[in-house]
């Protein structure tokens, strides 16, 4: 977070001074607005309680009037003029959207990242809005798990890197400015892996789990200077995040260093009393406080009941003071207390905007990973005179932007039909619903197959509307729902009879299970929620006018019995073996996933030779070269991108199969060749012991360098750490 200066410091010690109990319970408060802003007073009592001091923070207020408004009844109304800290979810842009994370995560390009954060940040902060809550740093292995969307998918990896461009994205080089808002990564720490993917469960990890794969994406945000943390709602091992002390004082706060402001999720802290730790609203705020919590969102728990607390001795009047210090802090290095209005001031001009959805497309070509593509159906032929678009995707602008939406207007986002049209302007374009996303009509079946005997093609748009991922959105049959298998089997029988390909594009927010279609589509794209663009990124990609360049961030079951199914899994001492009964496997599936980590098609065809790694030996302080040999002997320039992992050989704790640690791209026209290099900080490579302490252990290591996880498709080669053998403990 960076130390404050000693006359801010002073500052805000003199405030603090100044305040009532009310006042600086105001400050640890923040209060919903609900979007129902009309003229200059919001929902309920809000205003007149800015005005009185007991709210500080607002979320969910929409528009740079409105924003202006209640900051000016803060800073000129109050009695203190304290001003407002203005937040809402900006997760994947603002105004203009772009995919969300787990999308834009399968460009696996951390620049981007960084850009669509930064993007969203001056838009946000034209709106008057200073903090986000983003980015999400929930690793998950579960596709029941609706937030699987929101945040970067399986790897630790992945999520360090995801961590620290969205937090440079959204704060910018410097938080005061105009165009910089606060991040918040949330949810710590474990949210990821819920009990069977059901929303809000319960969350039991090992000790390891939590320090290898859900705490680093965390760290790397601290280290970045990320400006506020969210706990999670869910309970770890029994003990709620909101009133965990030993994670967040101890493990966030002294061993990571963290000095932000940490803000609780929706109404979390009353929730305490539901967890079972809490009897009333008085323990519930006390156990928050006493954890390290600062803001109480929406629950009201602070107002209500810290003063009781404090009579009871639950609390210490030191213990508010600290957090309403951080408080203070942040609104300070926001540059609010200097010039409250300094976001929400700026007008964004036309070509400011245009140039962010010529990025909005770009982003969102990049985002569709083609799974599949028999026979190079994809891309279509330009020739083609008549393409039928049949799904309840295929005009559905407003499902275009998945979860989380912040200010995007539905009638603002560009649909396949449109995207497709404006594409091939000489081909005559038939569309057809065939069947909503849900439920049970299937009068429009008959239309829609009756397309398929006029068309040179079909685009199946499938998938789930925006609104069955995110929060609240767990499936335990993540798969088409509604009629729509039947609509597509219908399709694929009848464009079949004709020899006709059928392309289809999966619009989801979690990997479907979809086995059926992957063996029968003539081309698969995962196209999840493309963002405003949407159509024109899909028609770039179908047309020819881009190659796909996408990878899938997570692996793809083929079968929900699978779950949770990643490339880290760990071997185990009867490692699966078909021929074998009593081998790790299931007797009625295969234990391959449907697509590997990392699997993605592109319209080039591309090999691999010759990885090499030097020097071949190394300790901690070496970094290492792996190059590679990547030759395109397609017919088309496209964008190859190569996974570095290794394996370790032996070790004293039992290793991953696969561990990620880089991610290397090359564009190569059709014929052409070239080199890429990876560099590996062997610092890296250290592991947890069995006492769970980090350090290089000497040995073997395997390096594997490939298009994706799958096992087969990585070429390998050794390396030797060197270094002080551990003690035998
Ligand atoms: C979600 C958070 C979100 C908050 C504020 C909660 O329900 O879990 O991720 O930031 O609401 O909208």
């Amino acid at each position: 977070m960076g130390t404050l200066k000693p006359q801010d410091a002073r500052r805000i010690e003199a405030l603090i001074g100044r305040m009532t109990l009310t006042e600086k319970l105001g400050q640890l408060t923040m209060m919903a607005a609900s979007h129902t802003v009309t003229g200059p007073v919001i929902a309920g009592h809000s205003t007149d309680d800015i005005r009185s001091g007991r709210i500080g923070n607002l979320l969910n207020l929409i528009g740079a009037a409105a924003a202006r408004e209640m900051q000016r009844v803060a800073v000129e109304e109050s009695r203190l003029g304290v001003p407002l800290l203005i937040a809402l979810d900006v997760i994947h842009g603002h105004r203009t959207l772009f995919p969300p994370p787990l999308a834009e995560v399968s460009l696996f390009d951390p620049e981007a990242w960084r850009m669509t954060a930064r993007e969203a940040a001056k838009e946000a902060a034209a709106d008057g809005i200073a903090m986000t809550f983003a980015p999400m740093l929930d690793i998950s292995r579960d596709p029941r798990w609706g937030r699987i969307i929101e945040g970067p998918g399986e790897s630790a990896w992945v999520g360090r890197l995801l961590a620290e461009a969205k937090v440079r994205g959204f704060q910018g080089t410097d938080l005061a400015a105009a165009d910089s808002i606060a991040a918040v990564a949330k949810h710590f720490c474990g949210y990821g892996a819920v009990t069977a993917g059901r929303e809000y469960a319960s969350v039991d990890i090992s000790e390891r789990a939590l320090l290898e794969v859900h705490l680093p994406p965390f760290a790397a945000a601290v280290s970045a200077g990320v400006a506020a943390i969210m706990p999670a709602f869910t309970d770890l091992a029994g003990i709620p995040m909101t009133a965990h002390a030993a994670m967040l004082r101890q493990r966030l706060r002294r061993e990571l260093g963290f000095e932000g402001v940490l803000v609780s999720d929706y109404n979390a802290i009353a929730e305490l009393i539901q967890h079972g730790v809490a009897a009333d609203l008085i323990e519930a705020a006390a156990l928050a406080l006493e954890a390290g919590v600062d803001i109480d969102m929406v629950s009201g728990a602070y107002l209500q009941g810290l003063p009781a607390a404090l009579e009871r001795g639950l609390v210490r009047i030191s213990d508010i003071d600290e957090s309403v210090s951080r408080v203070l802090a942040l609104k300070m290095r926001l540059g609010l207390f200097e010039d409250p209005y300094r976001r929400g001031a700026a007008l964004e001009s036309a070509a400011t905007l245009a140039e962010r959805r010529r990025l909005a497309r770009d982003i969102g070509a990049r985002s569709l990973v083609l799974l599949t593509n028999r026979e190079d159906a994809l891309p279509l032929a330009e020739s083609i005179r008549c393409l039928a678009l049949i799904g309840p995707l295929a005009d559905a602008p407003a499902e275009m932007r998945g979860p989380w939406w912040s200010a995007a207007e539905p009638d603002t986002q560009v649909s396949v039909l449109a995207g497709v049209c404006e594409a091939l302007p000489e081909t005559q374009v038939l569309h057809a619903r065939g069947v909503d996303i849900d439920g049970e009509d299937g009068s429009g079946m008959a239309t829609a197959l009756e397309l398929c005997d006029r068309a040179e093609a079909v685009v199946l748009c499938l998938g789930e509307a925006a609104t069955m991922s995110g929060e609240a959105a767990s499936r335990a049959h993540p798969a088409l729902p509604g009629r729509q298998r039947e609509l597509a089997e219908a399709v694929l029988e009848r464009a079949g009879a004709r020899a006709i390909p059928v392309i289809a594009a999966l619009f989801c927010g979690r990997p479907l299970i979809v086995p059926w279609l992957v063996s029968q589509a003539s081309a698969l794209i995962a196209a999840w929620f493309p963002g405003c663009e949407a159509g024109r990124a899909l028609a770039d990609i179908l047309t020819g006018r881009r190659s796909p360049s996408g990878r899938t961030p997570v692996t793809w079951p083929r079968a929900v019995g699978q779950i949770p199914l990643y490339f880290g899994q760990r071997s185990g001492g009867r490692p699966a073996d078909p021929a074998n009964r009593y081998s790790s496997r299931y007797i009625d599936e295969s234990n391959e996933p449907l697509f590997a980590f990392g699997h993605g098609l592109t319209y080039g065809r591309f090999s691999l030779a010759n990885v090499r790694v030097r020097p071949e030996s190394a300790t901690e302080t070496s970094t290492v070269e792996i190059s590679v040999d990547v030759e395109n002997h397609g017919g088309r320039r496209a964008e190859e991108t190569v996974f570095l992992f290794t394996r370790r050989l032996k070790s004293r704790v039992a290793p991953p199969l696969l561990e990620l640690h880089g991610v290397g791209k090359i564009t190569l026209d059709a014929g052409a060749r070239g080199t890429l290099i990876l560099h590996l900080p062997a610092r890296e490579l250290r592991s947890l012991g069995p006492d769970l302490a980090p350090a290089l252990e000497p040995g073997e290591l395997e390096i594997l360098v490939g298009p994706s996880a799958d096992r087969s498709s990585l070429l390998s080669t050794r390396l030797t750490l060197l270094g002080q053998p551990p003690r035998r403990s």
